[in-house]
């Protein structure tokens, strides 16, 4: 049995053993590999070892701490875009016609809704909050796809009067409760039917025999994808659009995705014998890896455009159907190598292991309320100091947070510098995605804000959180 961190037994999971390895020297100590730091990151020139700050595309760490305070995210605005622009053009093949959704999920925000919309990207959203943000930022109703499986009669009326271009349908009461207000808006609703093609797939493995015990889609084993479909067919005021999967987050591994495109292409040979209809489009959904450490490998984004395009065009063949448009829904694949976190040093605790083993407790003004991620799926990050560099010996050292709960860490198990003072300033990086969208206010903590760096500017994309915000909700105040 593996103790949680927050419980009692967490003494036994301290020791050092899964440690990354020991850095060889100061130069690997304080080295940004570029598959995991934003493009734009650098650390600047100058002998003087306090010198040697990173910078984000020209701006220096030092002065965004300054100006905008800790915890931070810094958003690299050419990274995202570059990533975003790479996708475009990777499913950008006359012989597949193919659309890219932008998943807001990993992060939304007014001025990525615009970014995303220049780079020719569409948008996948799953709540009201997600949509509304993308329409008053003027993003076209069209080009958004509407997710979730438990999406309220008011989301899909907003989502009706903001035409939107697609509903991806994930329940029967779903295709009840749009058809209705579909009909009184006197508008045909466009549906992709949200199918759970049995395969589930995470990180390097994948499994794709069960996986029909959870709560997304409908099932293609058990029949109700194609119930769906012949409910849906039935309906004047529901338009069949196509059919999607999504198979999981942070995959490397493309068989997951070669099984579920067979398995809708041949749901959608079944569809045609059985209703007449070619369907239109295949949405193949999201999940494709970054890297969060140096030994993760992600796919190009355009080698895992080429598989899947051969993918859907031999299945297509093999079943003399026509071919579908292709839609992928990538959102960690795109912000999350592009923001870092930026924290202060607190305090410095040397906890000793035993066996002449130590533990330096580095601990920062964040945690748990701005990275879940570490807590929630044991998920592994690349941390650095960042406001100078340091000839001090590397230490075993676990980065934890300001929260009152043992299991409040960022990063379990990383090197750093033996001379990691209070004031010193790390960075985290590839935090863009699922870490300032799962933010809470734990302990009362305000969520930190997010800064765009470009070309030597700043941009303030979401402000800092305030304690007066936190208290308003206070009703007893
Ligand atoms: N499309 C659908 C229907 C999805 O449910 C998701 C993610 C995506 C696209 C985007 O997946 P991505 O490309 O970002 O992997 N909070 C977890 C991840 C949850 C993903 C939920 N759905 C994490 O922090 O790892």
């Amino acid at each position: 049995m593996r103790a949680h961190p927050a419980g009692p037994r967490h003494g036994e999971i301290l020791a050092p053993i899964g440690a990354p390895p020991q850095p060889e020297n100061a130069e690997a100590l304080h080295a940004l590999d570029a598959q995991v730091w934003p493009l734009g990151a650098s650390r600047s020139d100058g002998t003087g070892l306090t010198q040697r700050s990173v910078s984000i595309a020209g701006v220096d760490v030092r002065d965004l701490a300054a100006e905008f305070g800790t915890p931070l995210f810094i958003l690299d605005e050419a990274d995202f875009r570059t990533r975003a622009a790479a996708f475009r053009s990777a499913y950008d093949d006359p012989t597949v016609p193919a659309d890219v959704f932008y998943a807001g999920k990993a992060f939304l925000s007014a001025h990525v809704v615009r970014w995303v919309q220049e780079e020719g990207l569409n948008l996948d959203v799953c709540s009201g909050g997600e949509l509304l943000t993308a329409v008053r930022a003027g993003f076209p109703g069209e080009r958004i796809a509407f997710h979730g499986n438990n999406k309220s009669i008011s989301e899909l009326e907003l989502a009706l009067e903001s035409g939107v271009g697609r509903f991806v349908i994930d329940s029967f009461e779903e295709i009840v409760r749009l058809a209705e207000a579909a009909e009184r808006y006197g508008v045909v609703a466009n549906v992709l039917v949200r199918v759970t093609v049995g395969v589930e797939a995470h990180t390097h493995e994948f499994i794709a025999t069960a996986h029909e015990d959870q709560k997304f889609g409908l099932s293609l084993a058990g029949g109700a994808a194609e119930e769906a479909v012949r409910r849906i067919v039935k309906l004047p005021s529901l338009h069949l659009a196509g059919l999607h999967s999504h198979i999981g987050s942070q995959i490397f591994d493309t068989a997951g995705f070669e099984i579920s495109a067979h398995r809708l292409v041949s749901l959608a040979a079944s569809i045609r014998d059985e209703h007449g209809i070619e369907v239109a489009e295949i949405d193949l959904g999201g999940g494709m890896g970054i890297a969060y450490g140096p030994d993760d490998d992600p796919m190009k984004a355009s080698d895992m455009a080429d598989l899947l395009r051969g993918i859907v065009v031999k299945e297509c063949a093999a079943l003399g159907l026509a071919l579908p448009r292709l839609a992928v829904e990538p959102g960690r694949a795109i912000v999350g190598p592009s923001m870092i976190t930026l924290y202060e040093v607190g305090t410095v605790k040397v906890v000793d292991l035993g066996a002449g083993h130590s533990r330096h407790y580095v601990s920062v003004d964040g945690g748990m309320s701005d990275n879940i991620r570490t807590a929630l799926y044991d998920a592994e990050y690349t941390v650095r100091l960042v406001s100078r560099v340091s000839d001090a010996r590397a230490v075993l050292s676990r980065v934890v947070g300001r929260h009152c709960e043992s299991g409040d860490i960022v990063v379990r198990d990383c090197w750093l510098p033996e001379d990691l003072s209070s004031g010193d300033l790390l960075a985290v990086a590839a935090t863009g995605a699922y870490c300032r969208a799962m933010a809470s206010n734990y302990n009362h903590v305000p969520r930190p804000p997010v800064v765009a760096v470009r070309e030597g500017r700043t941009q303030l994309v979401l402000r800092r959180e305030t304690t007066d915000d936190l208290l308003a909700l206070d009703a007893g105040l």
